[in-house]
């Protein structure tokens, strides 16, 4: 027998129903903001998510599904879809026109990370990014467009936004050289990750999840200690900003992010009763993404959330449509019928196929369980009603005109 492969899922029935429906209110959300769908290939060029991830993020240094194609060109199956969007930016010279460009996305993305409950290795991402300004109103509009969607999943008392700043460049850069000066006397006494770190991104340590590591590096130096007057100024807007919006926010000074990318805003939603896999949606700003790619300067700014962690707070949540079987003696009447009740309502319509007995139809409709059973056989035809029961209160409701079952299921 072949089975999935590990870190895979297949997603069906009911839960395939969740997803369309938060994909629908994230839609509805983003698109009301301006926000329009782009949908970039699965896979891309090696180097794009090398230089736009950054080649020593977790990612792509052990993360990334990447083979060879039969011409011989390194391939990756995407790990996020922030790089992808950026290059059909660049590529498709988006820059000359008005901006910012504010695109969403939804699909699945791949990273080789080691299967747990809220961790798989093929994952569905919702995202949104604005390309084309640094203001730190898009920043806010951002935060604002994540958190009215868990708002409308009715998820907004259960998370808790963490945001930081980074700073701009020449900031990060001093604060590096501190950070370096800190942790270098540390390096025996940490963990691999942080060792190789310290040499090429010493910004990850804050970020590490051994618990000795973050003992020893609770007196490290503060990013906002260095922070020059333009990153201060709109770290402080920010903030403020969400004051004044009178939003719940925390910061925390060692989230770093896992993608090289990022610059001034970072930011995370936090889930409670998720386990240890509870962040559902990162993002921030990466101003100078489109530049290390080969682009024109092009400030961006946007975020992903992670379907199936947002799914699994969701469980709870009745979707479904009002299910109805038609049970007749007659297969095409059957048909028939349901061809015209599936016009006049907004429900499920079922019948049987096969001709089979009164007897397996009743029990087929009841087992499902579908909410109303419709009777449709010789007797009714003839007379032109149509019986009807509703079967979760195990309750007959006697027999109906057509008019009469349209007002009872509609
Ligand atoms: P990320 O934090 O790597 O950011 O992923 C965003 C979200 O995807 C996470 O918060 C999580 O919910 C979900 N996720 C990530 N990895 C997995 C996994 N293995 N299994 C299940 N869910 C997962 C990014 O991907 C950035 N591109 C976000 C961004 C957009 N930043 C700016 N624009």
């Amino acid at each position: 027998m072949i089975n999935a492969v590990r870190g895979t899922q297949d997603i069906f029935a009911q839960e395939a129903e969740l997803w369309r429906y938060i994909e629908m209110q994230a839609v509805k959300i983003f698109e009301q903001a301006g926000f329009q769908e782009i949908r970039t290939p699965i896979f891309e060029d090696t180097a794009l998510f090398a230089r736009a991830v950054g080649d020593d993020s977790d990612i792509v240094s052990k993360e990334m599904y990447s083979f060879m194609d039969r011409g011989q060109r390194s391939i990756t199956l995407r790990p996020e879809g922030t790089a992808g969007i950026m290059r059909a930016f660049i590529e498709k010279h988006m820059d000359r026109g008005s901006k910012p460009l504010k695109f969403w996305y939804s699909g699945p993305m791949f990273r080789y990370e080691r299967p747990q409950s809220g961790r798989y290795r093929q994952f569905h991402q919702i995202g949104l990014e604005a390309i084309g300004s640094s203001s730190y109103l898009l920043d806010i509009e951002i935060l604002l467009l994540a958190l009215k969607l868990l708002d409308a999943l009715g998820l907004k008392h259960s998370c808790r936004l963490c945001i930081n700043s980074l700073g701009n460049d020449s900031s990060r850069k001093m604060f590096t050289q501190a950070l370096r000066e800190f942790l270098a006397p540390l390096q025996n006494s940490v963990c691999s990750d942080c060792q190789r770190r310290f040499h090429s991104n010493p910004l990850r340590a804050l970020d590490c999840k051994v618990e000795a590591d973050q003992y020893l590096y609770k007196n490290a130096p503060k990013i906002k200690n260095f922070f020059d007057e333009e990153s201060a100024k709109i770290w402080n807007q920010i903030q403020q900003s969400l004051i004044n919006l009178e939003i719940d926010f925390e910061v925390d000074e060692s989230l770093v992010r896992g993608l090289d990318y990022y610059s001034h805003l970072v930011f995370e939603i936090k889930a409670e009763n998720l386990g240890a896999q509870n962040t559902i949606i990162g993002g921030g700003r990466y101003d100078k993404l489109a530049e290390s790619l080969g682009g024109n300067p092009s400030p961006a700014v946007g975020f992903a959330l992670g379907l199936e962690r947002l799914a699994a707070l969701l469980t709870n949540l009745i979707l479904s449509k009002k299910s109805i079987f038609i049970i007749s003696d007659d297969s095409s009447a059957a048909q028939k019928l349901a061809l015209q009740l599936r016009k006049d309502l907004d429900c499920i319509i079922e019948y049987d196929y096969e001709n089979s007995k009164f007897k397996k139809q009743l029990e087929k409709a009841i087992r499902k369980p579908y909410a109303y059973a419709i009777f449709y056989l010789e007797e009714e035809r003839r007379q032109n009603c149509f019986g009807l029961k509703d079967l979760k209160n195990n309750q007959d409701l006697g027999s109906q005109t057509y008019s009469e079952l349209i007002a009872k299921l509609g």
